[in-house]
């Protein structure tokens, strides 16, 4: 069976990964070598079978032994790794997490429920870099990428709802224990059902603007009771990168645009605001399509419901809604809501939806280890 080397398997998306191989019996089809960038000759865990130590990460002649490696370790490791090992000569698949290739022409963004014409496209022309897309893109296009596929899609403005997870671990971490500090700061207050609530929303705003740097090292000011309109790099242009990535990544991975030849479709506006939200794992998003005709709700409905076999229409109600699309029904789920589905007032071309995924599933992992699975076919 095929040598896979396994890099960052230790970290939060690393941690799903691993679960989800585990659950769908992956490890049992490849021969696992596990590496690391810390603890090289430690003990692998449990799923090694024949090599049972952690070799170096850095190794260029260990890791060009592999058939194929798959990475979550990061952005900066890729950085750094990637161009050696095919300058050592090497012809091996790279399976990866991070952003860092994403954008390159010769690296597809696998999302194969969406793009899989893409992905064997690349396959037969000689591909070899396969790049998880952005978390709120891939949950985006799991949930309505049957309208992009079926050609309707005119424009697309996004307003999301990201969860501290797409930060990563120590963001969740800072989340929490911001919850905690405005909590306890007015515990007392709160056990006394008489209290004066303004008397509580001063105490709370009084410490949210005092939280030390240690309390927001990671999200720079408080997140917990708050929210802040910017997620990744500022761009200089006014777009953030999230945002940026909303537009090139949807049609990167759809195969649309120029890039692709003349007979692809053309690319597809999407644009909107990104913002972090206090939620722990799952991306949510408010979607405004304008599509290029006048389609009935049931049958737009009918096509997101047909579209894979994770999406779920949540019927538009109160109740509906309450009950499966929010980050908590979600989370740890490899389901992906659609709901509020309707006609917006501005014409009957314009669609809402809301969608929710969780970052760390379809986000992360699961298109990584999907990949894996079409290169073992
Ligand atoms: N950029 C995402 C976020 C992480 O910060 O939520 C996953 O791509």
């Amino acid at each position: 069976s095929k040598l896979v080397g396994l890099v960052g398997w230790r970290g939060m998306v690393g941690s799903v990964l691993m679960d989800r191989m585990q659950a769908e019996g992956d490890f049992g089809l490849i021969e696992p070598v596990f590496f690391s960038t810390s603890n090289a000759g430690g003990k692998a865990p449990a799923q090694a079978r024949n090599e049972t130590t952690l070799k170096d990460a850095y190794d260029v002649d260990a890791l060009r032994k592999c058939d194929i490696v798959i990475t979550a370790q990061g952005g900066d490791y890729t950085t750094e790794v990637f161009p050696k090992l095919r300058a050592a000569g090497w012809n091996g698949h790279w399976i990866d997490a991070a952003s860092t290739l994403r954008m390159k022409d010769d690296a597809v963004i696998v999302l194969d429920p969406v793009n899989l014409p893409v992905i064997q496209k690349a396959l037969k022309d000689g591909g070899r870099n396969w790049i998880g897309g952005n978390c709120t893109v891939s949950c985006m296009l799991m949930g309505v990428g049957a309208l992009y596929k079926a050609g309707l899609v005119e424009w697309m403005s996004t307003q999301t709802y990201q969860a501290a997870s797409g930060g990563g671990a120590q963001h969740m971490r800072e989340l929490l224990t911001q919850y905690g500090t405005l909590n306890a700061e007015v515990r007392s207050l709160l056990d006394d059902p008489k209290s004066a609530i303004l008397e509580i929303d001063r105490k709370v705003i009084a410490k949210q603007r005092a939280l030390s740097a240690a309390e927001t090292a990671n999200f720079g000011v408080p997140l917990g009771g708050s929210l802040i309109p910017w997620i990744d790099k500022d761009l200089g242009n006014g777009m953030s990168k999230e945002e940026w990535k909303g537009m090139a990544e949807t049609n990167k991975i759809l195969g649309f645009g120029e890039g692709f030849g003349k007979n692809s479709p053309q690319a597809v506006p999407v644009d909107g605001f990104c913002v972090r939200v206090g939620a722990m794992r799952c991306h949510s998003q408010a979607l405004t399509f304008k599509l290029k005709k006048d389609v009935p709700v049931a049958d737009i409905e009918a096509m997101i419901a047909a579209d894979n076999a994770w999406v779920q229409v949540v019927p538009n109600t109160k109740e509906a809604t309450l009950k499966d699309l929010t980050p908590v029904a979600v989370t740890g789920t490899m389901t992906i809501p659609v709901g509020r589905i309707r006609k917006l007032a501005m014409g009957p071309e314009y669609v809402g939806a809301f969608t929710i995924g969780d970052q760390l599933l379809w986000g992360a992992a699961e298109p990584l280890r999907r990949m894996l699975r079409i290169l073992l076919d």
